[in-house]
């Protein structure tokens, strides 16, 4: 039931069926709601979602996963007053700089998707060094989405991929799903089975646009300060109890 490769995708082939997924994305939605019902500031909201982070990674890993992709901050919450920002580069700060040793030793790789336009230069450097300490591990993939929008990510792979056609350095005849998923950020990370929003809202908000074309999408009725490995493991078994097809027939059927 999952885990086709982008190859098979884009070909004609079945994809392979795994009934365990390989990728789940998060939309971790919820925390300002989850602080406005407490009477807090929603920093405090964005801070218990940091909590819920780290269980989710630690549940994650815990259950043999191997790629969780979270949304933390996207292209569009720059909109947010600035304070608000600012929490949220602090908070990627705070985690990377509380996080990174552990994470690096149980063999945990970081990598930071999105655009590094307009982030500040602490914020660089940090994300710099957690994927330079993390590139040589290979037991975990936490992808965490920051600054990013799948609209942006789509016209720079665009752009990168023309420059290359310009160079004469590719054929344009030779650009297929395959070769134009090597622009994207998650480029060697296979597509993910499953995307989960929490908070009951049902958009996607230009996350992994490309690349959860086939994903099974999962809403989730639970603010994401309160999510915790129950609510992946609930995820995983609506997952499996669906039957994926990648615009085939379903089983039996022909
Ligand atoms: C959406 O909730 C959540 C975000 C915009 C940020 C998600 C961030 C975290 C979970 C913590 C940061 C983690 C790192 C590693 C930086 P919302 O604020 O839109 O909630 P609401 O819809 O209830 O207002």
């Amino acid at each position: 039931m999952t885990a086709a490769t982008s190859a098979a995708r884009s070909g004609d082939k079945a994809p392979e069926i795994s009934d365990f997924p390989n990728h789940v994305a998060i939309i971790m939605d919820g925390n300002g709601r989850w602080a406005k019902a407490r009477g807090f500031p929603r920093a405090i909201g964005h801070e218990r979602g940091v909590e819920a982070l780290r269980r989710t990674v630690e549940a994650a890993q815990e259950i043999g996963l191997k790629n969780l992709t979270v949304f933390s901050f996207s292209t569009e919450n720059w909109r947010r007053p600035v304070s608000e920002v600012n929490a949220l580069f602090g908070l990627l700060k705070a985690y990377v700089k509380r996080d990174l040793n552990r994470l690096a030793e149980e063999g945990v790789k970081i990598r930071i998707l999105g655009t590094r336009d307009g982030l500040p230069d602490d914020i660089l450097e940090l994300v710099d060094r957690a994927e330079k300490r993390t590139a040589e591990n290979d037991a975990f993939n936490l992808c965490i989405a920051f600054n990013y929008g799948g609209r942006e990510e789509m016209l720079r792979a665009a752009k990168a991929m023309a420059e290359k056609i310009s160079a004469g350095e590719v054929e344009a005849s030779e650009i297929d799903e395959t070769a134009f998923a090597r622009f994207l950020d998650t480029d060697g990370l296979p597509d993910p089975d499953i995307l989960i929003r929490t908070s009951g809202e049902y958009r996607l908000s230009n996350f992994l646009i490309w690349q959860a074309a086939y994903a099974e999408l999962v809403f989730l009725d639970v603010l994401w300060p309160d999510f915790g490995k129950s609510h992946l493991l609930d995820a995983i078994e609506m997952y499996r109890a669906r039957e994926r097809r990648f615009g085939g027939l379903a089983s039996g059927a022909a």
